[in-house]
């Protein structure tokens, strides 16, 4: 069995042309892997809450100390790091909103980054808990020039932020797609959409 973590965040639920592509790839994953076991979040039709005063005070409280109260306030987080924990592959789509990744997907990171979770500090260094397994990232960009180097390179605060985060938590074995333009006429979006579920083929052809 190979379990699988998908996550949406686009706020769109049609014409997104994240989940479009994040679709291929999990069609692609789910042919090529030994009995795939699929769980998904969609955090556009079901939003997370944003952490509280009472989250981080359970996030710091050592076990020994904890309240029924702040049990309360990290159950989601334990809940949605025992489902990343679980997973063997983790399938994350996002759009660019404002150069960033939407809130809805923020919201999620901000539960399941936690100390003592899926990361540890000695004093001198962090360490990621979640070794082991890969993810794939798709990320659509309204625009173009946003790869490393290119013109907007400096304003893509999507995908450079996404890999350092997952590579903090231990998750180094990351593939990302990129669909940019999807906003400059239908003919470049069909050649751009193509050309990242090409990509995605390659990529599964070495699972
Ligand atoms: C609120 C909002 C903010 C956006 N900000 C940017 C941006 O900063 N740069 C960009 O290139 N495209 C931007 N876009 C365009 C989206 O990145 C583009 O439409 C993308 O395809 C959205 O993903 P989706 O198709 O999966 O919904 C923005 C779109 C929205 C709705």
């Amino acid at each position: 069995m190979t379990k699988i973590l998908r996550i949406d965040s686009s706020a769109r639920d049609s014409g997104s042309i994240s989940r479009l592509v994040g679709d291929h790839l999990e069609a692609r994953l789910v042919a090529a892997l030994p009995d795939p076991r699929i769980a998904r979040r969609d955090l556009a039709s079901a939003p997370l809450p944003h952490i509280s005063n009472l989250t981080i005070t359970g996030y710091y409280t050592p076990a020994d100390r904890m309240t029924a109260e702040l049990y309360n306030a990290t159950a989601l987080s334990d809940e949605l790091i025992h489902e990343l924990r679980s997973a063997e592959i983790l399938i994350l789509t996002a759009p660019m909103y404002n150069f960033s990744i939407p809130s809805a997907l923020k919201a999620w990171i901000d539960q399941i980054v936690r100390i003592g979770h899926t990361f540890s500090y000695d004093g001198a260094s962090f360490s990621g808990l979640l070794t082991g397994k890969r993810a794939y990232v798709v990320c659509a960009y309204g625009a173009s020039g946003y790869a490393a180097g290119g013109p907007f390179g400096a304003a893509n605060f999507v995908d450079p932020y996404l890999r350092f985060l997952l590579n903090f938590l231990g998750i180094e074995d990351v593939a990302f797609v990129a669909i940019e333009a999807t906003t400059a006429g239908e003919e470049m979006l069909a050649a751009n959409v193509a050309a990242a579920k090409l990509t995605i083929d390659s990529l599964l052809e070495v699972v």
